[in-house]
């Protein structure tokens, strides 16, 4: 193939230049030969001092970008792949439909290939029961669950077999995090390892958050990412049910979205004075989803409150017809 024969002094500034004028053949290695680099080119119509000559070169080695790169599959069954999955630190979970069954294991292998920095891979089998924790096969790498995992610069130990957790809501508590004022009281109904609770407190001067959780568990990892982020003056880990906990504060965080609307009693009557703001979150149905606004408040003004809705968003699509959202609401007391 053709290249420029430059002197070892000049090539950097000829390569940059070459690049610059799409001349530059990125897919061949750079090599040397007497004192001189043999930069490949695409065209030799080249504004240069530089001799053009002929050589053999190496391919560069593209690292892989996509499952498709890494992994061998009848051609019929690419399509099934999974378009997305989770990395939660060194960990990926991945859902795997069941046409893809056989291949569960070159697929793990697969996905430890594409990502140099993870360590295991694991099959999703869903969240369950009161406690939400997931159900998960080992695919590939190392055998274990837990892992440590960033999040706007905060460190969460993660297990995932012991406690619920999903790096998919990452947006989410950012956004609730912009809405805390300083010195609000807070109640986290249910923190699981503590990602709303600890983002709260290591972004705002808050007074207090009561993260509570009825997962043992959850409260141990809770309890240790409260110390891996200095934020035990602010967040207290309480491990009850929600609904044992009185406290008095200024906004609530309600993150069942299965269950939510029966813990709305307890949270609106934790609100000191009975004003201030609920994050709500529920799993709906895509025909719900009109009428969620005018079915939430009217629940709430059957409980004795004033709700007046600020945002609805749709945080993530759950599965084929049903959307995780979140609500923002402002409650106040019911005029008399
Ligand atoms: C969907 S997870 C949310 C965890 C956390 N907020 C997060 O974003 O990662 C729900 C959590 O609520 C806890 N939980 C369920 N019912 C509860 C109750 N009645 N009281 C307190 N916690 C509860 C579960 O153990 C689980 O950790």
């Amino acid at each position: 193939m053709k290249c420029l024969k430059v002197p070892k002094s000049v090539g950097e500034e000829v390569r940059k230049k070459l690049l610059h004028q799409s001349l530059l053949s990125t897919a061949y290695r750079i090599e040397s030969e007497d004192g001189h680099l043999l930069i490949p080119i695409v065209d030799d119509d080249v504004d240069m001092e530089y001799p053009v000559v002929e050589r053999d070169f190496k391919k560069l080695e593209q690292p892989p970008s996509s499952l498709t790169d890494v992994v061998d599959l009848p051609d019929e069954l690419v399509n099934e792949l999974p378009s997305s999955y989770d990395i939660v630190g060194d960990i990926v979970v991945v859902k795997i439909p069941d046409s893809l069954e056989p291949y569960r294991k070159p697929l793990g292998e697969s996905l430890l290939k594409l990502h140099k920095n993870v360590n295991v891979v694991l099959e999703d089998r869903g969240v369950e029961g009161d406690f939400r924790v997931r159900d998960v096969v080992h695919l590939a790498g190392e055998h274990r669950t837990s892992t440590v995992y960033k999040e706007h610069g905060s460190e969460f130990a993660i297990d995932l077999t012991k406690a619920y957790f999903s790096p998919r809501l990452a947006t989410e508590r950012m956004r609730v995090v912009e809405k805390v004022q300083p010195g609000e009281r807070i109640l986290d109904m249910f923190a699981g390892v503590g990602p709303f609770s600890v983002l709260i407190a290591r972004n705002v001067d808050v007074d207090k958050i009561y993260a509570v959780d009825m997962n043992p568990d959850a409260v141990e990892l809770l309890r240790k990412n409260i110390r891996k982020n200095s934020v035990g003056k602010k967040v207290e880990a309480i491990e009850a049910d929600a609904r044992g906990v009185k406290v008095k504060v200024d906004r609530v965080i309600m993150n069942l979205p299965h269950s939510a609307r029966d813990f709305l009693d307890h949270a609106l009557k934790s609100l000191d004075h009975s004003k201030g703001y609920v994050h709500y979150y529920e799993v709906i149905s895509t025909e719900g989803l009109e009428t969620l606004e005018s079915a939430l408040t009217d629940i709430i003004k059957k409980l004795g409150f004033h709700a007046k809705v600020i945002d609805v968003r749709e945080v993530r699509t759950y599965s084929a017809s049903k959307v995780h959202v979140a609500v923002d609401l402002e409650i106040s007391p019911l005029p008399v």
